[in-house]
């Protein structure tokens, strides 16, 4: 199999999927995709681009159709207003809540029970002029802190904040159509901690959890909605 389990936590199950696999387990991918989704993976102009959506998009269907128990056929796609997939069956939304991030040669999927869920993975990629990123999307607390960390440790900082925000904003569902500016992640996990609690500023009443879930070849998080 092309994808592995990664981690549990709180409940949730967390997956890692090698990008990275051979034409041989992408051809059996596509197998498990509907039409409409073979017809949208000949539509990425990237070789990688299409063979990361067709590897995870198949992960996702085989993985939800044992914990939901039903056949794969059963199992449709519907999407939010920014493009956020949900699980179908018979044209019904299910309670499972799931997200998909993929970046290089790894891919993420969380699965849980109820709470909306939002992760993200990214490989540390040091060229990219980080700093000048960072004046951007980041508030002034993450900034200073990525200013202040030695230049070799710039990057893993860079991404680790960026994995924070970018896994609250796909919990939410909204992505980037809310600027990542506008919040700041929390500030003990700023300072280093692995777990924290969050609140969106326009959503004050909603609380979510954020976990760091770096590892020494990609950073990753995930947020989910404390219910
Ligand atoms: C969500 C978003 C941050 C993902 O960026 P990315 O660089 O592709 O990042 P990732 O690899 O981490 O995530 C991709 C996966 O997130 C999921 N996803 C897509 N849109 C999402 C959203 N709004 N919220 C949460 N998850 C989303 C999908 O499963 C997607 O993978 P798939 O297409 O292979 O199924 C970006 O697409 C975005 O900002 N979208 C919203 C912007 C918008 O409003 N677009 C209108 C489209 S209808």
């Amino acid at each position: 199999m092309w994808w592995k389990p990664f981690r549990q936590l709180e409940g949730f199950q967390l997956i890692w999927v090698d990008l990275a696999a051979d034409g041989r387990s992408e051809l059996e991918a596509a197998s498990w995709l509907n039409e409409a989704e073979l017809l949208r993976s000949k539509l990425f102009r990237e070789k990688h681009s299409r063979r990361r959506f067709v590897l995870c998009r198949a992960a996702l269907r085989i993985l939800l159709c044992d914990r939901l128990k039903c056949d794969n056929r059963q199992l449709a796609f519907g999407y939010g207003d920014h493009g956020k997939p949900f699980a179908l069956i018979a044209g019904h939304e299910v309670a499972v809540r799931f997200n998909v991030s993929h970046s290089g040669e790894h891919g993420l999927i969380v699965i849980g029970e109820g709470n909306q869920l939002g992760v993200d993975i990214e490989m540390r990629c040091p060229r990219r002029p980080l700093t000048a990123i960072g004046d951007r999307v980041f508030g002034v607390r993450e900034r200073r802190a990525l200013a202040s960390v030695p230049a070799a440790r710039k990057a893993d900082c860079f991404y680790r904040f960026w994995t924070f925000k970018e896994a609250l904003l796909k919990g939410r569902g909204t992505g980037f159509s809310l600027s990542p500016a506008e919040f700041e992640t929390p500030a003990a996990m700023i300072d280093g901690a692995g777990r924290g609690y969050f609140n969106f500023p326009d959503w004050p009443e909603e609380r979510w959890s954020l976990a760091d879930l770096g590892q020494a070849d990609f950073a990753a998080a995930l947020a989910w909605r404390n219910e």
